[in-house]
This record gives structure tokens, C-alpha cells and sequence, in this order.
């Protein structure tokens, strides 16, 4: 619209003064779409694992430092302070941690909720809540809000693991508590592997969890995961997602972090998905396999260890481009938040059969 020059030094004069034109903003307040403000982007597992290896020399963990772990950042996040809020997509913040043989990540809590994925490397342990896991490739665990967790390696080698956080979130609402436990690891009040075992019948509860609580199973192991997701893929995929399973709370079928939903999918060989777009955004970890997703029309090609985001109202599409090998994403995802406050939308592409034109190749950073 074109305002007439008595009616734009108007507007200034009301900025001046910390007031605004709702005439001249309504627009940007209410969009007819949500104009997510990070874009579609990958980071390769090459960059990450450089600079990861960089830190490692550089910094030893547990004296005076908490974590050994390089966040994404999202080139259109960027511009929020401090740190891009840490946002790989408006709510959600991703990592890598590396604990080298020995270290110990010290014992601390805050209302942010966590969740982890073990990417690679044997021999790590984790304390949450007062329960001790064993961390080994593929497994998926839990820490919700204001739960104690401290992280040790008592093998010998480094162990790599995803941390998903709903920092940006927590940012925006301005409620982030952190306290430090008095020790480096907090004190056990169950036995080892207490709700792994509790759980490890699959489909059946104790019957003292019929009352809902917050995370009656902390630990999702990888061979159970594996096994949900061969007996999926014995029927037909599901055409944007392949073979998708969620992880749940047992207690009460929801999500198994509340604030964060995750997923492990598997694209079949040669599997080429259509594209939807949905409300919820999402962090992809590629833990097997290569191939490319398109997201707003650009080709991101990923393989092993890389991870890409997709902001909200995004149109994406996933393709296993192998003939003989499965592809495996896991990712993580707002949904739970969507879902809460009633601002869950999908829709399908319908255009060109549902498959998105190719207008660009990404040239990630290496
Ligand atoms: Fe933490
Ligand atoms: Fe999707």
C-alpha cells in the first residue's frame, strides 16, 4: 500500500514515540501463511565432525565446562540474540556432543526438555533422574523438564550422540530455569536400566503405571526400534514417509518427551516420496544410508551422519536413492507444541502428480 508522505512521517513519529500503525503492519502481523523465519538447510557430517574434532583438543569437559557439543544454527535464525536463540528451526535446538573416554559431563537440570540420539560410539553412560543407561548406537532417550542428567564415558573411544532441546522455545516464552547439581554425578535411586527392564516385555505396562506419569521409560533401544519398523515394512509404506514410527510414553501413548516429538523412519530402496507440507517443523539426522529430500523445490542431498532442517509450511519430499539399501532418518519435532495450542495444519502437494519440480541443487558448506 502507498502511504502519502504526511501519513509516513506520521508513522515515524509514532515509532519515536513506541507506538505502531496497525493500518500499515497488519500484514506482517496477521500472514495469510506463516512466513517461517529459518529456511530449509543442511549441514554435513564431514563440517560437523572437523570442527567437533578441533573442539576436542581444545577443551577438556568437566572441570568448569558442562558440554562438549556444537549446535546448529540456522542462517535464517542468525540475526536473534544471543546465539540465534540456538534455534536449528524456530523451536527446536540440535546438537552434536562429544564425550571423549573418561570425561564427565556434569549433573545439571533446567525446564528446557531434552531429548538424545546415540549416533556412534560405544561405552557412554547417562544419569537421568536418578537412573543409570547404557548409551550404544541407535538408542533414543529421554530427559524432560527439570530432570537431572549427567553423561560419563567409561569406554575408549569418543562417543558422538544428538541432543534435540526446545531451547528456542523456552527463549521466546522467556521461562528457562537452570540449576547445577552440588556433585559432578548425581546420586542413583533405581537400579541400572530400572525402566528399560520395567518396559522390556514391549506392549505391556506394570500395572502401577496405569496412572499416567511424565517418562515411566527413559531409554528406547535401537533393537526395538529396528524390529517396530521391519514389521511396518511389511505392508505398504506411507507415501510421504516411508516406514515412520514415533516413540512413545507407554503410560499414556503421547509423545515420549512431551514438548519434543521424534521419529526413526525408513525409506525403502528407491523409495520416492511425495511432498506435504505441515505446521510442525523438524531436525533430520541421517543415521544410514544416503539419498535427497526437496524442500521448497531445492535438492538437498545428504548420506550418513548429516543432518538438514525443515522449518514449518515447508513442501517436502524424501527420495532413498539406492537400488539395494535402505535409507534410516531419525528427527525430532514440534508437534507435541503444535498439537497443544490447536495450530497443526498438513496439506498435500497436488500439483505434478505431487512431486515438487527441481528448481535448484543446495551446495552445502564442507
Ligand atoms: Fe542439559
Ligand atoms: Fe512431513
Amino acid at each position: 500500500m502507498n502511504f502519502s508522505k504526511e501519513l509516513q512521517q506520521f508513522h515515524e513519529r509514532l515509532e519515536e514515540q513506541n507506538l505502531g500503525p496497525l493500518w500499515a503492519s497488519i500484514h506482517d502481523l496477521n500472514t495469510i501463511e506463516p512466513k517461517a523465519k529459518p529456511i530449509p538447510y543442511l549441514w554435513k557430517r564431514e563440517l560437523i565432525e572437523r570442527n567437533l574434532e578441533e573442539a576436542e583438543h581444545l577443551l577438556e569437559v568437566g572441570n568448569g565446562l558442562d558440554r562438549r557439543a556444537l549446535f546448529l544454527i540456522n542462517p535464517g535464525m542468525k540475526d536473534l540474540k544471543p546465539v540465534g536463540w540456538g534455534g536449528a528451526t524456530q523451536t527446536l535446538y540440535a546438537a552434536v556432543q562429544a564425550v571423549r573416554p573418561g570425561e564427565v559431563a556434569p549433573a545439571h537440570r533446567h525446564t528446557t526438555t531434552a531429548v538424545r540420539f546415540v549416533m556412534k560410539g560405544q561405552g557412554a553412560y547417562g544419569r537421568v533422574n536418578g537412573e543409570k543407561f547404557a548409551f550404544e548406537p541407535g538408542d533414543y532417550l529421554i530427559t524432560p523438564t527439570w530432570t537431572w542428567h549427567d553423561h560419563t564415558n567409561l569406554g575408549n573411544e569418543t562417543v558422538y550422540w544428538m541432543d534435540c532441546l526446545d531451547s528456542p522455545f523456552t527463549m521466546y516464552l522467556n521461562v528457562c530455569f537452570t540449576e547445577f547439581y552440588p556433585e559432578k554425578q548425581q546420586k542413583l535411586l533405581v537400579p541400572d536400566d530400572y525402566s528399560t527392564k520395567r518396559y522390556q516385555g514391549g506392549m505391556i505396562r506394570p500395572i502401577s503405571d496405569r496412572e499416567p506419569s511424565i517418562a515411566p521409560l527413559g531409554r528406547y533401544k535401537w533393537d526395538f526400534t529396528k524390529k517396530g519398523i521391519e514389521g511396518l515394512s511389511q505392508f505398504a509404506p506411507d507415501p510421504y514417509d516411508g516406514f515412520a514410527m514415533e516413540y512413545i510414553n507407554p503410560s499414556n501413548g503421547k509423545d515420549a518427551n512431551d514438548r519434543i516429538g521424534a521419529r526413526m523412519q525408513m525409506l525403502p530402496p528407491k523409495f520416492s516420496g511425495k511432498a506435504h507440507r505441515h505446521v510442525h517443523s523438524n531436525v533430520y539426522h541421517v543415521y544410514k544410508g544416503s539419498g535427497y529430500t526437496i524442500m521448497n523445490g531445492v535438492r538437498f542431498d545428504w548420506s550418513e551422519g548429516d543432518f538438514f532442517a525443515l522449518p514449518a509450511w515447508t513442501w517436502h519430499e524424501h527420495v532413498n536413492v539406492s537400488a539395494a539399501d535402505e535409507a534410516w532418518l531419525f528427527s525430532t519435532n514440534d508437534l507435541p507444541i503444535m498439537e497443544a495450542f490447536g495450530f497443526e495444519r498438513v496439506e498435500a502437494y497436488e500439483e505434478n502428480g505431487g512431486y515438487q519440480p527441481i528448481k535448484e541443487i543446495f551446495q552445502p558448506l564442507i
